[in-house]
């Protein structure tokens, strides 16, 4: 195939599908909403789904992020973490069809890099050494121009606590380290 024709080609999709199949998208980083002329978020329960593989972090814990369709596929997505600020933490992605963006600081959010289409993908988020709280990851899936749900939501992702560089002197584990902080914390409150 040569370059012309592939350009044609995306050229017209450009129209037909959705209007940034580059993935492009940090006009979209607050509001998280294509601009697709006059169509809106699906109201109808989402084909996709955001999942994460713990339930709770710690300080610079990095975090399993995935973006699944149940059965169509998905042609744009972004995806970010989220607290009450905004945009947290930092993604890697591996493979073709994710690129890191820039939503207020690098690798805050994650993007298509074109329109094919999709039915999983996978990312990397590492949580920040400082001021976590409480996250959810938040996605928008783009299905067609006309078809596409805003903040879909991974359930809540608990901070439980900075890492401590307590050891003990029988060299416990760092689970086990931070076991021993968590159970303290009640003492020193109570102090
Ligand atoms: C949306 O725009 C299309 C043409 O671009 C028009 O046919 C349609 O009536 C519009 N729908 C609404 C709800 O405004
Ligand atoms: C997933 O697809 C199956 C098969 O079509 C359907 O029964 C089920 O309701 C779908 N689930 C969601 C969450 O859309
Ligand atoms: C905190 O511990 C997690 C594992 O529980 C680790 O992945 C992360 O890198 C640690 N963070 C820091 C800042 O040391
Ligand atoms: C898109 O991908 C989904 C999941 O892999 C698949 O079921 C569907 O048939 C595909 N649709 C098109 C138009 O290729
Ligand atoms: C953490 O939050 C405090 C108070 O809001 C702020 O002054 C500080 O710069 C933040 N630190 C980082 C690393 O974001
Ligand atoms: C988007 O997909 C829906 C459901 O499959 C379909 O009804 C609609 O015509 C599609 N819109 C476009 C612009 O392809």
């Amino acid at each position: 195939m040569n370059k012309q024709f592939l350009i044609l080609v995306f050229g017209l999709n450009l129209h037909a599908v959705t209007a940034y199949t580059n993935g492009m998208v940090t006009l979209a980083c607050t509001s998280m909403t294509p601009n697709h002329r006059n169509n809106t978020a699906s109201i109808l329960k989402p084909p996709y789904r955001v999942t994460t593989d713990v339930s709770k972090y710690t300080a610079g814990q990095v975090i399993k992020v995935t973006l699944q369709a149940n059965e169509t596929g998905f042609r744009g997505f972004l995806l970010q973490a989220r607290d009450e600020t905004g945009p947290v933490g930092t993604f890697t992605v591996t493979g073709n069809d994710a690129q890191l963006l820039n939503c207020g600081t690098a690798g805050s959010a994650v993007s298509h890099t074109s329109n094919v289409n999709k039915s999983t993908i996978v990312a990397l988020w590492k949580a920040p050494n400082n001021n976590n709280t409480d996250i959810r990851f938040r996605a928008t899936f783009v299905q067609n121009f006309s078809l596409f749900w805003v903040d879909v939501q991974s359930d809540p992702v608990r901070f439980v606590g900075t890492n401590t560089t307590v050891t003990s002197p029988h060299g416990s584990s760092p689970s086990v380290s931070l076991t021993i902080y968590l159970l303290l914390l009640p003492l020193l409150a109570i102090i």
